[in-house]
């Protein structure tokens, strides 16, 4: 089964719940490592164990929120092996996956979007890697693991 690893902190546990739902009902096998209440935690705690599981392996990609989106994909960024997008919009999302590669996607819990959220992730889902070009490009991403 296509399992989803799904991780949040205290500013999107709506969002979470919502993309939790919708990836069951598309018939996903869902980790959801919470948090499931409003009480404060620390984002980069919840990013870190997410792509850890994730890393660990059996997982199609990971869905991480936080209030923003913004802290959240920034600390999975720091994990070597993560590309974490933070779409804007469905266009965005698509490319997250056509261009980036991403493994995975993140989300505000208290931002107003454009396209309903579930959009958004179904046109990630949806999406391949479209290799050639941005393969090369997301080839130097990675490298950069390594550099500087
Ligand atoms: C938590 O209050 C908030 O800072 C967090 O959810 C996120 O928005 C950070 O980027």
């Amino acid at each position: 089964m296509r399992r989803v690893v799904v991780a949040n902190d205290h500013g999107a546990v709506e969002v979470a719940n919502k993309v939790v739902e919708h990836l069951k009902a598309r018939g996903f096998e869902v980790d959801h490592l919470g948090v499931y209440t409003n009480d404060s935690v620390d984002y980069p705690d919840k990013a870190a164990e997410a792509c850890k599981k994730f890393l660990g392996g059996g997982y199609e990609f990971g869905v991480l929120a936080c209030g923003t989106g913004i802290g959240i994909s920034i600390s999975a960024n720091k994990i070597n092996g993560i590309i974490c997008a933070l779409p804007q919009n469905t266009f965005a999302a698509e490319m997250a996956k056509c261009h980036n590669n991403a493994n995975f996607i993140a989300f505000g819990g208290r931002i107003e979007y454009c396209d309903p959220v579930e959009e958004m992730l179904d046109a990630f889902i949806d999406h391949d890697f479209e290799g050639g070009r941005h393969a090369k490009r997301v080839d130097k991403i990675m490298a950069l693991e390594s550099q500087i």
